[in-house]
Protein backbone atom coordinates (compact mmCIF):
# COMPACT_ATOMS: atom_id res chain seq x y z
CA UNK A 1 0.00 0.00 0.00
CA UNK A 2 2.24 3.04 -1.11
CA UNK A 3 0.81 6.20 -2.11
CA UNK A 4 1.19 7.52 -5.43
CA UNK A 5 4.30 9.95 -3.65
CA UNK A 6 6.33 7.02 -2.53
CA UNK A 7 5.16 4.79 -5.69
CA UNK A 8 7.10 7.09 -7.51
CA UNK A 9 10.03 8.61 -5.07
CA UNK A 10 11.79 8.07 -2.25
CA UNK A 11 13.10 10.42 0.01
CA UNK A 12 17.15 10.41 0.71
CA UNK A 13 18.72 8.17 3.04
CA UNK A 14 20.56 9.56 6.24
CA UNK A 15 22.85 7.54 8.57
CA UNK A 16 21.96 6.70 12.35
CA UNK A 17 23.81 8.33 14.84
CA UNK A 18 26.74 6.67 16.43
CA UNK A 19 28.30 8.16 18.94
CA UNK A 20 27.37 10.74 21.67
CA UNK A 21 26.93 14.77 20.45
CA UNK A 22 26.11 17.96 21.60
CA UNK A 23 23.89 20.50 19.41
CA UNK A 24 22.12 23.71 20.49
CA UNK A 25 19.02 22.69 19.07
CA UNK A 26 17.52 18.80 18.53
CA UNK A 27 14.55 18.32 16.52
CA UNK A 28 13.18 14.62 17.33
CA UNK A 29 10.83 13.76 14.24
CA UNK A 30 11.27 13.87 10.48
CA UNK A 31 8.57 14.41 8.82
CA UNK A 32 7.85 18.07 7.31
CA UNK A 33 7.25 19.69 10.64
CA UNK A 34 10.50 18.60 11.42
CA UNK A 35 12.55 18.91 8.38
CA UNK A 36 11.26 22.61 7.13
CA UNK A 37 12.04 23.81 10.91
CA UNK A 38 15.81 21.76 10.70
CA UNK A 39 15.96 23.66 7.23
CA UNK A 40 15.52 27.47 8.08
CA UNK A 41 17.64 26.58 11.53
CA UNK A 42 20.22 25.49 8.97
CA UNK A 43 19.92 29.05 7.27
CA UNK A 44 20.34 31.09 9.81
CA UNK A 45 23.49 29.27 11.23
CA UNK A 46 21.87 27.67 14.28
CA UNK A 47 23.72 24.44 15.02
CA UNK A 48 21.25 21.92 15.06
CA UNK A 49 20.32 17.85 14.56
CA UNK A 50 17.07 16.32 13.62
CA UNK A 51 16.61 12.68 14.65
CA UNK A 52 14.07 10.28 12.91
CA UNK A 53 13.25 6.76 14.45
CA UNK A 54 13.09 5.28 10.91
CA UNK A 55 13.21 6.45 7.60
CA UNK A 56 11.95 10.57 7.22
CA UNK A 57 8.71 11.19 5.74
CA UNK A 58 7.04 7.74 6.22
CA UNK A 59 4.24 8.35 7.80
CA UNK A 60 1.64 11.62 7.91
CA UNK A 61 4.02 13.47 5.24
CA UNK A 62 3.95 10.42 2.48
CA UNK A 63 0.33 9.83 2.62
CA UNK A 64 -0.68 13.30 2.48
CA UNK A 65 -3.26 14.92 -0.63
CA UNK A 66 -0.40 18.04 -0.54
CA UNK A 67 -2.88 20.89 -0.65
CA UNK A 68 -1.30 23.97 0.75
CA UNK A 69 -3.67 26.59 1.54
CA UNK A 70 -5.27 29.06 3.53
CA UNK A 71 -8.62 27.12 3.69
CA UNK A 72 -9.00 24.50 6.21
CA UNK A 73 -12.75 23.96 5.97
CA UNK A 74 -15.46 26.42 7.16
CA UNK A 75 -12.79 27.16 10.05
CA UNK A 76 -13.23 30.97 9.79
CA UNK A 77 -16.60 31.26 11.10
CA UNK A 78 -15.52 28.80 14.49
CA UNK A 79 -12.40 31.38 14.77
CA UNK A 80 -14.00 34.42 14.64
CA UNK A 81 -15.82 33.03 17.67
CA UNK A 82 -13.28 31.70 19.86
CA UNK A 83 -9.93 34.51 18.67
CA UNK A 84 -12.33 37.73 17.60
CA UNK A 85 -12.06 39.20 14.20
CA UNK A 86 -8.33 40.35 14.79
CA UNK A 87 -7.35 36.56 15.66
CA UNK A 88 -8.85 35.25 12.99
CA UNK A 89 -7.24 37.60 10.70
CA UNK A 90 -3.89 36.67 12.16
CA UNK A 91 -5.02 33.02 11.53
CA UNK A 92 -5.20 33.78 8.04
CA UNK A 93 -2.13 35.87 7.53
CA UNK A 94 -0.07 33.13 9.34
CA UNK A 95 -1.34 30.73 6.55
CA UNK A 96 -0.87 33.34 3.60
CA UNK A 97 3.01 33.60 4.99
CA UNK A 98 3.36 29.69 4.82
CA UNK A 99 1.80 29.91 1.40
CA UNK A 100 4.21 32.42 -0.13
CA UNK A 101 7.03 30.80 1.42
CA UNK A 102 6.35 27.64 -0.04
CA UNK A 103 5.97 29.60 -3.57
CA UNK A 104 9.48 30.93 -3.20
CA UNK A 105 11.20 27.85 -2.19
CA UNK A 106 9.35 25.99 -5.15
CA UNK A 107 10.41 28.14 -7.89
CA UNK A 108 14.23 26.35 -7.24
CA UNK A 109 12.18 22.86 -7.30
CA UNK A 110 11.25 20.54 -9.52
CA UNK A 111 8.69 19.17 -7.54
CA UNK A 112 5.33 19.73 -9.59
CA UNK A 113 4.23 23.08 -8.11
CA UNK A 114 1.27 24.05 -9.23
CA UNK A 115 -1.30 26.95 -8.54
CA UNK A 116 -4.49 26.31 -7.99
CA UNK A 117 -8.00 27.22 -6.60
CA UNK A 118 -8.91 25.62 -3.40
CA UNK A 119 -13.04 25.16 -2.96
CA UNK A 120 -14.94 24.05 0.67
CA UNK A 121 -18.13 22.85 -0.58
CA UNK A 122 -21.43 21.81 1.45
CA UNK A 123 -24.75 20.93 1.31
CA UNK A 124 -26.12 23.37 4.04
CA UNK A 125 -26.83 26.69 3.03
CA UNK A 126 -26.73 28.20 6.24
CA UNK A 127 -23.26 27.19 6.64
CA UNK A 128 -22.21 28.22 3.30
CA UNK A 129 -23.67 31.84 4.57
CA UNK A 130 -21.96 31.92 8.12
CA UNK A 131 -18.48 31.03 6.36
CA UNK A 132 -18.88 33.49 3.61
CA UNK A 133 -19.52 36.37 5.77
CA UNK A 134 -16.91 35.27 8.35
CA UNK A 135 -14.18 35.04 5.17
CA UNK A 136 -15.84 38.62 4.08
CA UNK A 137 -15.21 40.14 7.89
CA UNK A 138 -11.84 39.18 8.04
CA UNK A 139 -11.35 40.20 3.91
CA UNK A 140 -10.03 37.16 2.78
CA UNK A 141 -10.05 37.02 -1.13
CA UNK A 142 -12.99 34.67 -1.36
CA UNK A 143 -15.97 33.63 -3.57
CA UNK A 144 -19.32 31.62 -3.73
CA UNK A 145 -19.34 29.30 -6.52
CA UNK A 146 -22.51 27.56 -7.47
CA UNK A 147 -20.98 24.92 -9.96
CA UNK A 148 -18.60 22.79 -9.53
CA UNK A 149 -17.34 19.74 -11.37
CA UNK A 150 -16.91 17.13 -9.12
CA UNK A 151 -19.70 14.71 -8.86
CA UNK A 152 -21.39 15.23 -5.32
CA UNK A 153 -24.51 16.87 -4.29
CA UNK A 154 -23.88 20.50 -2.91
CA UNK A 155 -25.75 23.56 -2.63
CA UNK A 156 -22.23 25.80 -2.81
CA UNK A 157 -18.32 26.26 -2.47
CA UNK A 158 -16.45 29.17 -1.16
CA UNK A 159 -13.66 29.44 -3.54
CA UNK A 160 -9.81 30.62 -2.41
CA UNK A 161 -8.19 31.45 -5.40
CA UNK A 162 -3.95 30.83 -5.83
CA UNK A 163 -3.69 28.11 -3.09
CA UNK A 164 -1.11 25.94 -4.58
CA UNK A 165 -0.63 21.60 -4.64
CA UNK A 166 2.87 19.74 -5.17
CA UNK A 167 4.19 16.54 -5.06
CA UNK A 168 5.56 16.06 -0.64
CA UNK A 169 8.32 14.18 -1.28
CA UNK A 170 10.09 15.16 -4.35
CA UNK A 171 10.03 18.76 -2.39
CA UNK A 172 11.75 16.66 0.83
CA UNK A 173 13.66 15.47 -1.21
CA UNK A 174 15.59 18.63 -2.45
CA UNK A 175 15.20 20.56 0.97
CA UNK A 176 16.68 18.21 3.13
CA UNK A 177 20.29 17.67 1.27
CA UNK A 178 22.67 18.79 3.35
CA UNK A 179 20.79 19.15 6.81
CA UNK A 180 22.01 17.18 9.94
CA UNK A 181 19.53 14.57 10.41
CA UNK A 182 20.44 11.16 12.03
CA UNK A 183 17.60 8.53 10.61
CA UNK A 184 17.25 4.99 12.32
CA UNK A 185 17.52 7.44 15.80
CA UNK A 186 14.82 5.77 18.52
CA UNK A 187 14.88 8.41 21.05
CA UNK A 188 14.04 6.27 23.86
CA UNK A 189 14.31 8.97 27.03
CA UNK A 190 14.57 12.31 27.64
CA UNK A 191 16.24 14.58 30.68
CA UNK A 192 16.13 18.32 30.62
CA UNK A 193 19.18 18.51 28.43
CA UNK A 194 19.78 14.94 26.78
CA UNK A 195 18.12 12.35 24.61
CA UNK A 196 19.02 8.72 24.69
CA UNK A 197 18.47 6.48 21.73
CA UNK A 198 20.83 3.24 21.21
CA UNK A 199 23.58 4.53 19.81
CA UNK A 200 24.28 7.40 21.41
CA UNK A 201 23.39 10.45 23.73
CA UNK A 202 22.37 14.00 22.58
CA UNK A 203 23.25 16.62 24.94
CA UNK A 204 21.09 19.74 23.83
CA UNK A 205 20.25 23.33 25.14
CA UNK A 206 16.61 23.09 22.82
CA UNK A 207 14.33 20.41 21.92
CA UNK A 208 11.88 20.51 19.65
CA UNK A 209 9.56 17.34 19.71
CA UNK A 210 7.63 16.93 15.63
CA UNK A 211 6.75 13.38 16.44
CA UNK A 212 3.42 13.98 15.06
CA UNK A 213 1.57 13.30 18.29
CA UNK A 214 3.93 14.05 20.76
CA UNK A 215 5.55 11.38 22.53
CA UNK A 216 6.19 13.32 25.99
CA UNK A 217 3.23 12.11 28.39
CA UNK A 218 4.17 14.75 31.40
CA UNK A 219 4.12 17.74 30.37
CA UNK A 220 1.42 19.65 28.00
CA UNK A 221 -1.62 17.15 28.66
CA UNK A 222 -1.84 15.92 24.85
CA UNK A 223 -3.58 12.59 25.53
CA UNK A 224 -6.40 14.97 26.23
CA UNK A 225 -5.88 17.88 23.88
CA UNK A 226 -5.42 15.56 20.41
CA UNK A 227 -7.17 12.81 18.72
CA UNK A 228 -6.66 11.12 15.41
CA UNK A 229 -8.58 10.88 12.45
CA UNK A 230 -7.77 8.70 9.38
CA UNK A 231 -8.76 9.27 6.07
CA UNK A 232 -8.51 6.95 2.80
CA UNK A 233 -7.09 8.16 -0.64
CA UNK A 234 -7.33 6.00 -4.12
CA UNK A 235 -5.76 7.68 -7.45
CA UNK A 236 -7.60 6.78 -10.37
CA UNK A 237 -5.47 6.54 -14.02
CA UNK A 238 -6.33 8.75 -17.08
CA UNK A 239 -9.12 10.69 -15.20
CA UNK A 240 -10.53 14.34 -16.00
CA UNK A 241 -8.95 17.49 -15.25
CA UNK A 242 -11.06 19.15 -12.12
CA UNK A 243 -9.14 22.16 -12.30
CA UNK A 244 -8.74 22.70 -8.95
CA UNK A 245 -8.56 21.73 -4.85
CA UNK A 246 -11.94 20.03 -4.10
CA UNK A 247 -13.32 19.29 0.36
CA UNK A 248 -16.29 18.87 1.72
CA UNK A 249 -16.33 20.92 4.74
CA UNK A 250 -18.16 17.54 6.87
CA UNK A 251 -15.67 15.08 7.65
CA UNK A 252 -17.47 12.33 5.96
CA UNK A 253 -17.20 14.39 2.67
CA UNK A 254 -14.90 13.39 0.01
CA UNK A 255 -12.09 15.33 -1.19
CA UNK A 256 -10.36 15.98 -5.00
CA UNK A 257 -7.53 17.08 -6.76
CA UNK A 258 -5.50 16.18 -10.11
CA UNK A 259 -1.97 15.12 -10.39
CA UNK A 260 -0.74 14.55 -13.53
CA UNK A 261 -3.30 12.57 -15.07
CA UNK A 262 -4.59 11.16 -12.09
CA UNK A 263 -7.53 11.98 -9.77
CA UNK A 264 -7.04 11.43 -6.31
CA UNK A 265 -10.32 10.89 -4.14
CA UNK A 266 -10.28 10.91 -1.04
CA UNK A 267 -12.66 10.08 2.15
CA UNK A 268 -14.30 7.10 4.15
CA UNK A 269 -12.93 8.45 6.74
CA UNK A 270 -13.37 8.13 10.97
CA UNK A 271 -11.98 8.62 14.22
CA UNK A 272 -9.08 5.99 15.12
CA UNK A 273 -10.28 3.09 16.05
CA UNK A 274 -14.09 3.82 15.04
CA UNK A 275 -15.82 2.01 11.60
CA UNK A 276 -16.14 4.00 8.68
CA UNK A 277 -16.52 3.63 4.95
CA UNK A 278 -12.79 3.22 4.07
CA UNK A 279 -11.87 2.02 0.89
CA UNK A 280 -14.83 0.32 -0.19
CA UNK A 281 -16.89 3.32 0.03
CA UNK A 282 -14.38 5.45 -2.52
CA UNK A 283 -14.80 2.50 -4.57
CA UNK A 284 -18.26 1.96 -4.58
CA UNK A 285 -18.23 6.18 -5.27
CA UNK A 286 -15.39 5.44 -8.22
CA UNK A 287 -17.67 2.88 -9.67
CA UNK A 288 -20.88 5.32 -9.92
CA UNK A 289 -19.37 7.99 -11.31
CA UNK A 290 -16.42 7.09 -12.63
CA UNK A 291 -17.13 3.83 -14.31
CA UNK A 292 -14.51 3.57 -16.94
CA UNK A 293 -11.16 4.55 -14.96
CA UNK A 294 -8.98 2.20 -13.12
CA UNK A 295 -7.69 2.36 -9.56
CA UNK A 296 -3.66 2.80 -9.40
CA UNK A 297 -3.10 3.41 -6.05
CA UNK A 298 -4.86 3.53 -2.95
CA UNK A 299 -3.72 4.62 0.75
CA UNK A 300 -4.50 5.97 4.07
CA UNK A 301 -3.78 8.72 6.05
CA UNK A 302 -3.49 9.99 10.16
CA UNK A 303 -4.04 13.27 11.42
CA UNK A 304 -3.95 14.89 14.64
CA UNK A 305 -6.83 16.37 15.53
CA UNK A 306 -6.68 19.61 18.24
CA UNK A 307 -9.79 20.48 20.22
CA UNK A 308 -10.28 23.83 18.88
CA UNK A 309 -9.23 23.77 15.25
CA UNK A 310 -5.84 25.98 15.44
CA UNK A 311 -2.50 23.55 15.65
CA UNK A 312 -0.17 23.51 18.65
CA UNK A 313 3.13 25.10 18.12
CA UNK A 314 5.15 26.64 20.38
CA UNK A 315 6.51 25.85 24.15
CA UNK A 316 5.45 21.99 24.98
CA UNK A 317 3.72 23.35 28.07
CA UNK A 318 4.38 26.57 30.11
CA UNK A 319 6.91 24.59 32.75
CA UNK A 320 9.11 23.71 30.09
CA UNK A 321 10.98 26.47 28.48
CA UNK A 322 13.34 24.94 26.69
CA UNK A 323 11.16 21.99 25.09
CA UNK A 324 8.72 22.99 22.04
CA UNK A 325 6.68 21.62 20.25
CA UNK A 326 4.65 21.23 16.48
CA UNK A 327 1.60 18.77 16.07
CA UNK A 328 -2.78 18.94 15.77
CA UNK A 329 -2.50 19.94 12.07
CA UNK A 330 -5.88 19.19 11.58
CA UNK A 331 -6.01 17.63 8.20
CA UNK A 332 -3.59 20.95 6.94
CA UNK A 333 -0.43 19.51 7.98
CA UNK A 334 1.87 20.96 4.90
CA UNK A 335 0.39 24.53 5.17
CA UNK A 336 0.94 24.33 9.24
CA UNK A 337 4.34 22.78 9.01
CA UNK A 338 5.45 26.13 7.52
CA UNK A 339 3.37 27.97 9.64
CA UNK A 340 5.15 25.63 12.49
CA UNK A 341 8.95 25.92 10.90
CA UNK A 342 8.39 29.63 10.83
CA UNK A 343 7.18 30.17 14.32
CA UNK A 344 9.46 27.93 15.77
CA UNK A 345 12.78 29.15 13.65
CA UNK A 346 11.75 32.85 15.20
CA UNK A 347 11.32 31.45 18.50
CA UNK A 348 14.17 29.53 18.62
CA UNK A 349 16.70 32.43 17.66
CA UNK A 350 15.03 34.88 19.67
CA UNK A 351 13.04 36.71 17.31
CA UNK A 352 9.29 37.98 17.84
CA UNK A 353 6.75 35.91 15.86
CA UNK A 354 3.31 37.92 15.87
CA UNK A 355 1.43 34.58 15.03
CA UNK A 356 3.20 32.63 18.18
CA UNK A 357 -0.06 33.85 20.64
CA UNK A 358 -2.76 32.17 18.48
CA UNK A 359 -0.96 29.19 18.16
CA UNK A 360 0.14 28.66 21.79
CA UNK A 361 -0.07 25.12 23.30
CA UNK A 362 -0.95 26.43 26.70
CA UNK A 363 -4.07 27.92 25.74
CA UNK A 364 -7.82 26.83 26.94
CA UNK A 365 -8.69 23.51 26.83
CA UNK A 366 -11.96 23.80 27.75
CA UNK A 367 -13.97 23.18 24.48
CA UNK A 368 -16.35 20.60 23.40
CA UNK A 369 -14.52 18.15 21.83
CA UNK A 370 -12.17 17.92 25.06
CA UNK A 371 -15.44 15.96 27.06
CA UNK A 372 -15.81 14.40 23.15
CA UNK A 373 -11.87 13.03 23.94
CA UNK A 374 -12.42 12.78 27.72
CA UNK A 375 -15.55 9.62 27.19
CA UNK A 376 -13.59 8.17 24.16
CA UNK A 377 -10.83 7.22 26.97
CA UNK A 378 -13.09 6.42 29.96
CA UNK A 379 -14.69 4.47 27.91
CA UNK A 380 -11.52 2.89 26.00
CA UNK A 381 -10.13 2.31 29.67
CA UNK A 382 -13.24 0.57 30.84
CA UNK A 383 -13.34 -1.71 27.75
CA UNK A 384 -12.72 -4.90 28.81
CA UNK A 385 -10.39 -6.80 25.30
CA UNK A 386 -7.42 -8.69 25.75
CA UNK A 387 -5.46 -6.33 23.45
CA UNK A 388 -4.69 -3.37 25.33
CA UNK A 389 -2.52 0.00 23.93
CA UNK A 390 0.97 0.17 25.56
CA UNK A 391 0.13 4.03 25.31
CA UNK A 392 -2.13 4.47 28.94
CA UNK A 393 -3.68 0.80 27.95
CA UNK A 394 -7.54 1.06 26.64
CA UNK A 395 -8.58 -1.18 24.37
CA UNK A 396 -7.81 -1.92 20.92
CA UNK A 397 -10.45 -2.17 18.26
CA UNK A 398 -9.55 -4.71 15.22
CA UNK A 399 -9.32 -2.56 11.77
CA UNK A 400 -10.45 -5.05 9.23
CA UNK A 401 -10.19 -2.79 5.93
CA UNK A 402 -6.15 -2.22 7.09
CA UNK A 403 -5.70 -5.53 9.37
CA UNK A 404 -4.70 -3.53 12.09
CA UNK A 405 -5.79 -3.33 15.71
CA UNK A 406 -6.50 0.57 16.32
CA UNK A 407 -6.98 2.64 19.56
CA UNK A 408 -9.86 4.55 19.62
CA UNK A 409 -8.31 6.87 22.55
CA UNK A 410 -5.19 8.59 21.30
CA UNK A 411 -4.92 6.75 17.67
CA UNK A 412 -2.40 4.66 18.19
CA UNK A 413 -2.08 1.57 15.69
CA UNK A 414 -0.45 -1.89 15.27
CA UNK A 415 0.26 -4.44 12.72
CA UNK A 416 -1.57 -7.47 12.82
CA UNK A 417 1.62 -9.12 14.39
CA UNK A 418 1.76 -6.27 16.71
CA UNK A 419 4.32 -4.07 15.30
CA UNK A 420 3.42 -0.13 16.28
CA UNK A 421 2.37 1.55 13.02
CA UNK A 422 1.12 5.17 14.86
CA UNK A 423 2.71 6.95 17.79
CA UNK A 424 1.48 8.05 20.39
CA UNK A 425 2.57 4.19 21.80
CA UNK A 426 6.12 4.11 21.42
CA UNK A 427 6.82 0.56 20.88
CA UNK A 428 5.08 -3.29 19.87
CA UNK A 429 2.63 -4.89 21.81
CA UNK A 430 3.63 -6.96 24.37
CA UNK A 431 1.03 -9.54 23.82
CA UNK A 432 0.80 -13.30 22.93
CA UNK A 433 0.79 -14.04 18.88
CA UNK A 434 -2.30 -12.20 18.03
FE1 LIG B 1 -3.32 6.25 24.18
FE2 LIG B 1 -3.90 3.93 23.13
S1 LIG B 1 -3.14 5.63 22.16
S2 LIG B 1 -4.13 4.53 25.18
Amino acid sequence: MNSIWTAETEPDKFSRLDRDIKTDVLIIGGGIAGILTAYRLHHMGVKYVLVEKERICNATTCNTTAKITCQHGFVYHKLLKSLGVEGAKMYLQANKAALKEYSRLCKNIECNYEPKDNYVYSCDERKLEKELAAVEVIGADAQLCRRLPIPVNYAGAIKFSNQAQFNPIKFIKAISKGLNIYENTFVREMTENSAVTDSGTIYFDKAIVTTHFPFINKHGSYFLKLYQHRSYFIALENAPDVGGMYVDENKKGYSFRNYGSFLLIGGGGHRTGKQGGNWQELRRFARAHYPNLSEKYFWAAQDCMSLDGIPYIGNYSKNTPNLYVATGFNKWGITGSMTAAMILSDMLTGKHNEYAGIFSPSRSIIKPQLFVNGFESTAGLLTISKKRCPHLGCALKWNSAEHSWDCPCHGSRFSETGKVLDNPANGDLKTRKL
